[in-house]
């Protein structure tokens, strides 16, 4: 990860490169497809108001003002040692978290070779390439590079998802598609839609797990972290919208079930672009644009572990990637194997687990601490001078955010959290 970023624009560009990835395109629209379509992107806009966007800016704040990685800035806030279990337990969510994650970028190696040569490799080898990926990229220290080539590349992932967006509405009968998403049927709200949307606006945010904290402590005084939020926030949420709009009415057009799951983007979006005119190329572009989102967000997560190791245990940075790398390589192989197998834990198989584990209970649990910290323990006056530490805050936003954090994120996640145990 970058020292210190160069520019304004370069900060959203690099946390939105977090944020966008698997997240928008295939998570989004296969849990949207299974809970219900339009019941589940209206909670899922209120957990990214409600709940997403202030984590986010409170990891800004924490991080901003300490400087440090996770653990270190709640030392450094706090004080105390009291806080390092949420440190380590962000360190532990990275590591699950890339294990599953790039199994799914691993797909998009498998489709991006099936497109290229009508032919793949087995799973377990697509897995380890695009972890190589992942750690050539981090072991060179391009991620600068990465970031740089990834604000060019990204508005045309964009590009050509309203491309399929086109497509995808002039197929007969989309309508259907569009009314799946954009109406609510309130009948479908259940405690397990509220927990898959408060699940997705973590992953989608990558927030609670110190990603967004990481970032926040190499930006500059001058940062307006209102604006860099919302921005951050705002491109993450049209992304997943587009990807909606440009899978639901193919969808129905062409018959699939929205709810058929993980693979619905990948068996749903071939079939959009064989109804293309150059349809393979732009197949093979989007699959290559999809691997590079997922990639700018998988090293954003292994660097939460690395720095760790490197700056709280004094490693040597390539030690701390061999390290780190060598525990993803067994997880992430097992993850795979799992996938592919009927063998499971308690009904789901270790991949499920990973998932579930991660955006259900670790990160909710770690967005639920930072802002529990900072609304009940940190000098307010301190949280409201980082704020106004170049942006202009205004009373009415603070007493927001400020409530927000105390009271309304805390019942959320807990009453979520609670309902879905019960349910
Ligand atoms: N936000 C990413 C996505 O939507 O694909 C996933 C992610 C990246 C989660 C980085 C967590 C993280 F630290």
């Amino acid at each position: 990860m970058a020292n210190k970023f160069a520019t304004k624009f370069g900060v959203v560009m690099a946390a939105a490169g977090s944020a966008v990835g698997l997240g928008n395109v295939w998570r989004f629209p296969y849990l949207a497809g299974q809970n219900g379509g339009g019941a589940f992107l209206l909670i899922y806009l209120v957990c990214i108001l409600f709940v997403g966007m202030p984590i986010v800016l409170s990891e800004f704040v924490i991080g901003r003002r300490s400087g440090q990685n996770a653990l270190e800035a709640m030392r450094t806030l706090s004080g105390s040692h009291r806080w390092d279990w949420l440190g380590i337990m962000c360190v532990v969510c990275g590591i699950l978290f890339i294990s599953f994650y790039i199994v799914i970028a691993g797909w998009c190696v498998r489709y991006l070779s099936l497109s290229i040569f009508h032919a793949a490799l087995p799973d377990i080898a697509n897995t380890l390439i695009a972890l190589a990926l992942n750690v050539g990229i981090i072991w060179f220290g391009v991620e600068k590079g990465i970031e740089r080539i990834s604000t060019l590349l990204m508005p045309l992932l964009l590009i050509i998802l309203l491309m399929l967006v086109i497509r995808s509405l002039t197929l007969p009968g989309s309508g259907e598609g569009l009314k799946f998403l954009f109406t609510p049927d309130f009948s479908k709200i259940t405690p397990s839609v509220f927990m898959a949307a408060i699940s997705q606006a973590f992953f989608t945010l990558s927030i609670g797990l110190g990603c967004m904290l990481t970032y926040a402590a190499y930006m500059k005084k001058n940062q307006n972290l209102i604006a860099t939020a919302t921005q951050v926030v705002g491109i993450d949420t049209l992304v997943a919208i587009v990807a909606g709009i440009a899978i639901f009415p193919a969808v129905f057009s062409l018959g699939f079930s929205p709810a058929e799951g993980p693979q619905l983007v990948f068996s749903v979006l071939p079939a959009v672009f064989a109804e293309m005119p150059g349809g393979s190329i732009f197949m093979v572009l989007f699959y290559i644009l999809l691997l590079i989102a997922a990639i700018t967000s998988s090293i954003s997560m292994q660097e939460v572990a690395v720095a760790y190791f490197d700056e709280q245990r004094h490693m040597p940075r390539r030690k701390a990637i061999l390290l780190t790398t060598g525990i993803i390589i067994v997880l992430s192989v097992l993850c795979t194997i799992s996938c592919n197998s009927s063998i499971n834990l308690c009904g789901r198989s270790l991949f499920d687990w990973f998932d579930y584990l991660t955006s259900k209970f670790m990160m909710p649990i770690g967005g639920l601490a930072f802002a529990i910290y900072l609304g009940w323990f940190y000098p307010l006056k301190d949280t409201r001078e980082e704020l106004q530490q170049g942006s202009n805050l205004k009373p009415w936003f603070w007493h927001t955010f400020l409530w927000t954090i105390r009271i309304i994120v805390p019942i959320a996640i807990l009453a979520i959290f609670i309902n879905g145990l019960l349910a």
